[in-house]
């Protein structure tokens, strides 16, 4: 949804009588500063099914179901040039005001991935990927699984005002280990212009690892010393020393 920036304006008009709700959504799509790409779409949707839709690249109103055809020659012989010039002047229009307030001011996430759980045999394992220090709080924050995106297991919390305009976030992933199994936390976020994607890496991390090292040296170290004593005193009781 953050890959594209885009501009959304949202237009809901309900009719509440019999139970049918219809809504419009109208979107600016561009991705150049000098707004020589900008699409514009204006979709109409009728209970909840996609019904009618303007696309700018196409210049005419299509229909997505047998009524939304007939309504769409309907509104492409009535509504095209208001429909054409509309949008294209609500875009332009609003670009540059949605750019100098928030997109020129957005702040890119510090991401941490982490363990919060150490793995035990066939235990579930938990992960966190945490994103600090952004803005605007707008965020996509999610797991892949061998490249699958992770949907139970996941615990999300709101966007968390920092107080100064920052935002951060943590998502948990609770799963099972497979030896081989590739897992990574993607997040999409508007000071990015693509999807960043953070690999988790179940080797031991630094503190760990050398932990494990002097606690395996100093192991070594005494069964030597203990040995050597042992010897020693086997000697000397036997009338050798
Ligand atoms: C609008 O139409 C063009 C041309 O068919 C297409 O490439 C583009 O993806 C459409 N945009 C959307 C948002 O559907």
């Amino acid at each position: 949804m953050i890959l594209n920036v885009q501009l959304l304006l949202l237009l809901t008009l309900t009719v509440r009588t019999d139970g049918y709700d219809m809504y419009r959504v109208g979107e600016c799509i561009w991705s150049s500063s000098d707004l020589t790409d900008v699409e514009s779409i204006d979709t109409f949707y009728f209970n909840m099914g996609l019904w009618v839709q303007f696309n700018s690249t196409v210049g005419k109103f299509v229909g997505f179901t047998e009524y939304g055809v007939r309504i769409a020659e309907n509104w492409n012989s009535l509504h095209l040039e208001q429909e054409r010039a509309g949008l294209e002047r609500y875009c332009k229009g609003n670009i540059p005001i949605l750019t100098s307030t928030i997109l020129d001011k957005t702040v890119e996430p510090k991401i941490r991935l982490r363990s919060e759980k150490q793995f035990s045999g066939g235990h579930t394992a938990m992960l966190m990927c945490s994103a600090y220090d952004f803005y605007p709080a707008a965020i996509d924050v999610y797991w892949l699984r061998d490249g699958k995106k992770v949907t139970s297991e996941v615990i999300s919390t709101e966007e968390l005002a920092d107080g100064d305009w920052y935002y951060q976030v943590h998502s948990h992933l609770e799963y099972t280990p497979r030896s081989g199994e590739k897992i990574s936390c993607v997040v999409e976020h508007a000071s990015f212009s693509k999807p960043m994607t953070y690999n988790w890496d179940p080797s031991l991390p630094e503190s760990e690892r050398s932990k494990v090292i002097i606690g395996a040296s100093g192991l070594v170290l005494g069964i030597i010393l203990s040995a050597a004593g042992f010897i020693y005193y086997k000697k000397k009781s036997s009338g050798v020393l």
